[in-house]
């Protein structure tokens, strides 16, 4: 695997390859990553896996300085899957090279709900750095995973709005054997934390009983669900039941017609905040 660090480097090792399939990341790789990468392998060749701790979609006060950074380990692991033919690991001066950046204002209705509402600003970081990447990778297709189910939708639109020529492949959510999605940031999680934490997927997994059971008004099926977290010391964000294909507030007519659903939620740990989402 080559491992480069500049856009020239990048440049040099891709010209002439047709259809590059990328997965970007921020890195400390765990297995939901390296399933992207064979999934991209599937789609794509060479697979263009990249590493970047991207400062704009962390608000004041978030984890960006002590977000972990374990270059050398993911290079192994990429390394032992052998699924990816180069990485990407540029840093802050060779994507963001001047002080003032242009950015990527996702729209109101997908960027500033669910987790734009929790984290201002967080999606417009996201599809500026990722607009970034593609730019400098030139993917014909791209994975990300369904634990970022806001995100997927996010990017989706930004590459239907800026007709950008890249594929977007999903792939599913990635658990470890008690349920609990895998997450870079699930190494924050104190022991007795991590015990109780996929306590999130049992609370989705609640509201989709509930709702197979016949349950149709939704606000109370997410109020239940974080309720339920609450009272075993979560302090939840969101949990929302909602329309897989806008993100908007599932109507009577939408439950009515079996309108494809999803429930999403954000809760906090102790100091670590957790997303999970489950399609109904
Ligand atoms: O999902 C992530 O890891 C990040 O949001 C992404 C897509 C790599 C952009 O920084």
């Amino acid at each position: 695997m080559k491992v480069v660090h500049t856009i020239q480097e990048l440049r040099d090792q891709l010209r002439g390859q047709l259809r590059v399939a990328f997965v970007p990341t921020m890195g400390n790789l765990h297995e939901g990553h390296l399933a992207l990468m064979k999934l991209a392998r599937q789609h794509g060749d060479p697979v263009v896996a990249s590493i970047f701790v991207n400062r704009l979609q962390f608000a004041p006060g978030e984890d960006f300085e002590k977000y972990p950074r374990t270059l050398q380990d993911d290079i192994k692991k990429l390394q032992r899957d052998r699924d990816v033919y180069c990485l990407f690991a540029p840093d802050e001066r060779e994507l963001y090279p001047e002080p003032q950046n242009y950015r990527v204002q996702p729209p109101q209705e997908l960027g500033d709900i669910l987790e734009g509402e929790h984290r201002p600003g967080f999606f417009g970081g996201v599809s500026t750095v990722v607009l970034k990447l593609f730019s400098c990778v030139q993917p014909g297709v791209a994975v990300f995973g369904k634990k970022d189910y806001q995100q997927l939708m996010v990017i989706r639109n930004m590459c239907r709005q800026f007709q950008l020529p890249v594929e977007i492949l999903a792939h599913e959510t990635v658990r470890a054997e008690d349920g609990l999605a895998l997450s870079s940031r699930n190494v924050y999680l104190q022991p007795h934390e991590r015990a109780e934490a996929p306590q999130l997927y049992a609370a989705l997994q609640l509201v989709q009983q509930r709702l197979r059971a016949g349950e149709l008004d939704t606000n109370k099926l997410g109020d239940e669900a974080a309720n339920a977290l609450q009272s075993r010391g979560w302090q939840v964000d969101y949990i929302a039941v909602r329309r897989q294909r806008d993100l908007n507030k599932p109507t009577p007519q939408d439950l009515a017609a079996a309108e494809p659903l999803v429930v999403l939620a954000a809760a906090k740990l102790g100091a670590t905040r957790l997303i999970d989402n489950l399609e109904l």
